[in-house]
Order: C-alpha cells, then structure tokens, then sequence
C-alpha cells in the first residue's frame, strides 16, 4: 500500500508549512507530512520553504537574518487568506512536539542548496532524537553531501536524495549514496526506473502529484509513497472512490513524461 505524504502539509487548502497545514494533514488521513527546514539567525531549525521571507510572510530579507524570536512575531498565514493571519512560522520543534503523539511520519526536507547552513543536520537530528522520532523520520535534500554528513551522524538515518532531472540510472546513484530511499519529481520516472529501483530494494516518494491519474499511475506501480498537496484526493484515489480511466491514465502520463519512451 502506498503512503500519502502531505507536501509542506494539506497546502492546496492552508498556508504552506504552518501548524494549520499540518493538522489539515492529519485530519484529510494523510499517513505523512512533508516539511522544508531552514535556520534562524539564532541556529534554530525553523519550517518554511524559502530562504528568503517576502512570499509566505509580511516580513522582509532573509530567514537566516533574524532570530528565531523575530521570525515569530511574523504573520505567516495573511497571504493566503486573512482566516489564517494568526499563522506564525514554527520552530522544528514544535512541530516534533505535536506530532509525537500522532501516526504521523514524518520527512524533513534541508533546504541547504542555496545557503551553507553550517551545522544545520546536527540540529535537526538531535532535535529528532530528542523526540524519540528517529524511527518514524526520514531526512531528503536536494544536497546530498548533507545527507551524507547525516549518515556520518548516524548509519541508522533513513535519508533520500531529492532529484528533479533525468539521472541515468538513477538507482545506480543512489547504491552509491548507500541509501534505500529516494525522492524523486514524478516526471524524472519511467516504469524502467521504477522497476530498477525495486530490485534494489529503495523506496521512492514521488513529488509533487496533485494529478488524480497521475496518483493513479503511481500507485499501480506500487512506489512507497506519493508527495501531495491534496491528501485528500489522493486518499480518494487510492480507496477507489475516484477512479480515472485506464486509458486517459496512460495518455496523460505518456503525453507529460519525457523519460516515457527511454530504456
Ligand atoms: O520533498 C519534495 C518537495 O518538497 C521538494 O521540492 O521545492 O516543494 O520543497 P519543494
Ligand atoms: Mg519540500
């Protein structure tokens, strides 16, 4: 059975990255959530996805400019609808706390491809570990020499590589990296690959897929789990509640996959 991982929480229906979107993810049945780290000026892991603060924010300049107490004081949620203007970004730890008690797993994304977040990966593990949280987390990046500073850490974290272009044999890549998961942008798959990675044992999430064929598609090919804004529709999907035509199916997937025909 495939999980259904909520992208930056339920965040077609609530600002991104907030408690609300979390809770919104829990209440739709995601069995995950998906969550982009960066640090304070203070070096406390924080939740939002861009470096910067201007598009989910009323603040200005860069996250890592301002102490964790000044980024609170921010209304995180007016941007996307004024019912969510007490919507503040939360430490990495707050999130933890709330999700402790919950069945919730749990992928914490590095967003360290932009700026060098020195000692960012220490941090978060032992804030996860602090939590008892180690079991249910696993740690991508679309750096992956951070995930390898985290299986330095610990040999036992679950860590994926994030990728959005055509790697040729990607499986390949990711043997190298001595990890059995990967996450990889839905276009970059092909039944090949999906296949190749299988063999190999490595889970792959893909993201982000809102399309209700597209999740189709992928959970026909049975991938451990999908990356969604909408839970909601993907769970509908997967109960077969809603149901795409088979051959509409093929047609979308084959007409916007450019690995399509590769071997
Ligand atoms: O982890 C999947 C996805 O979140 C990666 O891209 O930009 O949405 O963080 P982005
Ligand atoms: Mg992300």
């Amino acid at each position: 059975m495939t999980y259904i991982f909520a992208h930056r929480g339920a965040s077609k229906y609530t600002p991104e990255n907030t408690m609300a979107s979390f809770q919104k993810a829990l209440e739709l049945k995601a069995d995950g959530i998906e969550l982009d780290v960066q640090l304070s000026k203070d070096k406390i892991p924080v939740v939002i996805h861009d470096e910067t603060l201007k598009r989910t924010t009323n603040g200005k300049g860069f996250v890592s400019e301002h102490s964790y107490n000044e980024l609170r004081r921010l209304d995180a949620g007016s941007w996307y609808s004024h019912q969510y203007k007490e919507e503040k970004i939360s430490s990495l730890e707050e999130i933890l706390i709330w999700l402790k008690p919950t069945h919730l797993q749990l992928n914490i994304e590095f967003k360290n491809t932009v700026l060098p977040y020195y000692n960012m990966e220490r941090l978060v593990y032992d804030l996860v570990m602090k939590y008892d949280l180690k079991k249910r987390a696993i740690y991508s990046s679309f750096n992956h020499y951070s995930l390898r500073e985290l299986q330095r850490i610990d040999r036992g974290n679950e860590v994926a590589p994030l990728y959005s272009s055509g790697l040729y044999e990607p499986w390949n890549y990711v043997r190298k990296l001595n990890t059995k998961s990967a996450h990889p942008h839905w276009r970059t798959v092909n039944t090949n690959i999906l296949k190749n990675f299988a063999k190999h044992g490595i889970k792959i999430r893909s993201y982000t897929i809102n399309d209700p064929k597209k999740m189709q598609w992928f959970f026909d090919q049975h991938v451990e789990a999908i990356i969604t804004d909408v839970p909601d529709i993907a769970r509908s999907v997967l109960e077969g509640v809603h149901q795409p035509t088979p051959s509409k199916l093929m047609t979308v997937f084959q007409k916007l996959n450019p690995l399509k025909s590769y071997k």
